[in-house]
């Protein structure tokens, strides 16, 4: 395994846990923590043992946005040469499902990261903003785009000009997160949901999700074709013939992801 300096990484029950550790920075996303962060998850895509990934901070930080100490004095032309924006692209790439598991500060960079992944547990005292405005900037990984599609357009607009910063429980209520739980237990949560998706039938997790993304990515028709398309290729998989002949038979799916 690569010598993470920014992140821990571990593996538990068909899980691939990524947590971010720069405690003193409240987990700012440096170039370097976004290239380790990118790099784990390769990994564990490319991992048969590995169903579902999670991605965490600490209690006090999910992560407070991009380094604004790397970034302060960049020129455009140093913004446009460098890979930190890019790697927030990435994150689409990944196969696998990606659950944050969200605590404390969730701002700019540090929320834009999470609506990439797929689902997001929350603790109560999650903090979700993008206050890129208090910087002079505007969000630069996709803050505008997928928070609009996420909570909607008047809201958005007040994080994004105003620097509202939303409660989990807030969050909760405009579709940004799937639960919100007491900090005691966001993780546990976040763990068990991404260990039953680890055990479920891989190759229709892989499409289900990547047909969910397609709603945001394309225009309805388009999506409904990926998604049909999909839906017939997994009557080529054994998998579909154990998980309706298991249905049937009245028995549990033992699912082997061909
Ligand atoms: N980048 C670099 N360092 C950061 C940071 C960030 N985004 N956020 C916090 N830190 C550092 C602080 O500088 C401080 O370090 P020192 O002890 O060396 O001074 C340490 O973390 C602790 O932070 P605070 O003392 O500020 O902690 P606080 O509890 O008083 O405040 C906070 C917490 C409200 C989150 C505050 O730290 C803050 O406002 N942080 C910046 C949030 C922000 O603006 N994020 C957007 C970044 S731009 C972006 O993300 C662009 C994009 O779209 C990709």
């Amino acid at each position: 395994m690569p010598d993470y300096q920014n992140i821990l990484v571990e593996t538990k029950e068909g899980v691939g846990i990524i947590r971010f550790n720069r405690p003193k920075a409240l987990n700012a996303l440096s170039p370097q923590l976004m290239k380790e962060t990118v790099m784990a998850l390769f990994a564990f895509d490319a991992q048969d043992e590995i169903g579902a990934i999670l991605i965490t901070g600490s209690d006090k930080a999910f992560a407070a946005g991009a380094d604004i100490k790397e970034m302060s004095t960049a020129s455009v032309i140093d913004m446009l040469k460098s890979d930190f924006i890019p790697t927030f692209a990435k994150i689409r790439e990944i196969k696998k499902p990606i659950i944050a598991a969200v605590s404390g500060w969730c701002l700019g960079g540090g929320n834009e990261l999470a609506m990439s992944c797929d689902m997001v547990v929350a603790s109560e005292t999650a903090k979700f903003g993008q206050p890129e405005i208090n910087l002079g900037v505007i969000p630069g990984a996709g803050g505008t785009q997928r928070l609009t599609k996420a909570v909607g357009k008047a809201i958005a607009m007040e994080m994004v000009l105003n620097n509202r910063t939303l409660t989990a429980q807030e969050a909760l209520e405009y579709g940004l997160v799937n639960y919100v739980l007491p900090i005691e237990e966001y993780f546990e949560k976040a763990f068990s949901l991404a260990q039953k998706i680890a055990h479920r039938a891989p190759l229709a997790v892989q499409l289900g999700k990547e047909a969910v993304n397609k709603a945001f990515e394309t225009f309805l028709a388009e999506g409904l074709e990926d998604e049909l398309r999909s839906f017939y290729l997994l009557f080529a998989s054994e998998d579909q013939k154990e998980g309706m002949g298991a249905f049937i038979e009245k028995r549990k799916a033992e699912w082997k992801g061909r």
